[in-house]
């Protein structure tokens, strides 16, 4: 089957959803449910439709787009993404899963494919924690591994609850019929960058995941003792955010000391409160990310931290509350997909290899009722959630096309 994959108009419709941002190029900032995010929402519909995709949208926005099949009542094979963006982050993040797998399926079609099964493009609500603090919320809901309540006690900074955005946002039903059965896809590969530097190392274009580490977030408050920067002694404070600095240095301490370059420790949000120059700070929160491709590796980490924490908070009395946010389970890829992906690559005379993925993905939770791989495409610098995040158009045309080859090989299955 000749597969022609149209490069420039992938191009310039990966462009078009870039300027649906709240900062300015070349960085996108695209929080789920913002009024970019509808609009870019409204924008890949729009694309969906004009392929005569059939849509629909479940109670929390995620989006789904059938090629209907010859035998529509077989389970479909999925592929698919996410389209929010992080603050200040690129383009190619999530979107080349998106606008790639939609333009896999026009490929298809272009080639007067009919497969058995139905090819489902996916658009994943909020991958990203930046709104209400945990990743991949609408594959998370969608798998079941996140109970419908979290509507009611997920809140964003405003203090707005996932119900009331969702609902402003116009998806009003029960979150209840947000999951689906494991089995309702046979199959689900997702296009995404490397977001690591693997393959530019190895002067590869793509790269095929065999398997997605377990990320695991904590969300720490510390309360300490304010007062006056000038009128209280050294050995008079309890001060927050030195007890907070602390632990930050100890998560790095703990996953450095972990015995594999696998682990990878980050704060990324530290806050300082009342945040005057000449005040000591009463309370400090941090969010906490640790990952590795191991779960043992990643839990003794994590339980090093909550030890750091205890120490630390006597030393100093001040007190530590800790949430975990998320600790999930790392992802294997199936290896009939990733076989599958791997011919794929062989079929258009692609050299390509097998990696792990570290970031996560709306995949590690679609691992759970379905089977799936990756496939990764080249990131210049492995460089990802900054605004000169770059793939090139030849590469993830590569990838488009490897992904249409292996839709179409599962489908026929
Ligand atoms: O953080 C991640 O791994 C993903 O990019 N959200
Ligand atoms: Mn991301
Ligand atoms: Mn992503």
């Amino acid at each position: 089957m000749n597969i022609y994959i149209n490069e420039a108009q992938l191009t310039s419709e990966l462009e078009k959803l870039a300027s649906f941002s709240e900062t300015p190029a070349p960085s996108v900032t695209r929080i789920v449910f913002s009024a970019v995010d509808m609009a870019a929402r409204g924008y890949i519909k729009q694309l969906c439709a004009a392929a005569a995709l059939e849509i629909r949208e479940d109670a929390v926005g995620n989006t789904f787009a059938r090629w209907r099949g010859r035998q529509p009542e077989l389970p479909a094979v999925g592929t698919g993404s996410h389209i929010d963006a992080i603050p200040h982050a690129g383009k190619f993040d999530g979107t080349v899963g998106v606008l790639g797998g939609l333009e896999a399926i026009r490929a298809l079609q272009r080639a007067g494919a009919q497969p058995k099964r139905s090819v489902e493009l996916l658009l994943f609500t909020s991958e990203e924690p930046t709104r209400f603090g945990i990743g991949c919320l609408g594959s998370r809901l969608l798998c079941g591994s996140l109970d419908a309540s979290a509507g009611e006690y997920l809140k964003d900074r405003n203090g707005l609850t996932l119900d009331e955005v969702r609902r402003q946002a116009g998806y009003t039903a029960a979150l209840e019929t947000v999951a689906m059965k494991k089995g309702c896809y046979a199959a689900f590969v997702e296009l995404h960058i490397e977001q690591g530097p693997l393959l530019e190392k190895e002067d590869l274009a793509v790269g095929v995941v065999t398997a997605i580490a377990a990320p695991s977030a904590l969300r720490v408050l510390i309360e300490g003792e304010g007062g006056h920067a000038g009128a209280v002694l050294l050995p008079d404070r309890h001060d927050a955010f030195l007890a907070a600095a602390e632990l930050a240095l100890a998560v790095e301490l703990a996953a450095k000391g972990s015995g594999s370059l696998d682990t990878v420790g980050t704060v990324g949000v530290c806050e300082v409160f009342p945040g005057a120059v000449n005040s000591i700070p009463s309370k400090t929160k941090l969010e906490i990310d640790i990952r590795d491709v191991d779960l043992r590796r990643r839990d003794a980490v994590l339980a090093q931290v909550l030890r750091a924490s205890e120490e630390i908070g006597a030393r100093r009395q001040v007190r530590f509350s800790i949430e975990t946010i998320n600790a999930d389970p790392p992802a294997q890829c199936d290896e009939h997909i990733v076989e599958a992906l791997c011919r794929s690559c062989d079929d258009i005379g692609l050299p390509h290899k097998r990696l792990v993925s570290r970031a996560y993905h709306d995949s590690l939770f679609m691992s759970q009722i379905a089977p799936v791989s990756m496939l990764f495409v080249r990131c210049r610098g492995g460089i990802s959630h900054r605004p000169d995040e770059y793939s090139s158009a030849a590469d993830i045309a590569a990838g488009v096309k490897v992904l249409a080859q292996a839709l179409y090989r599962l489908a026929e299955n």
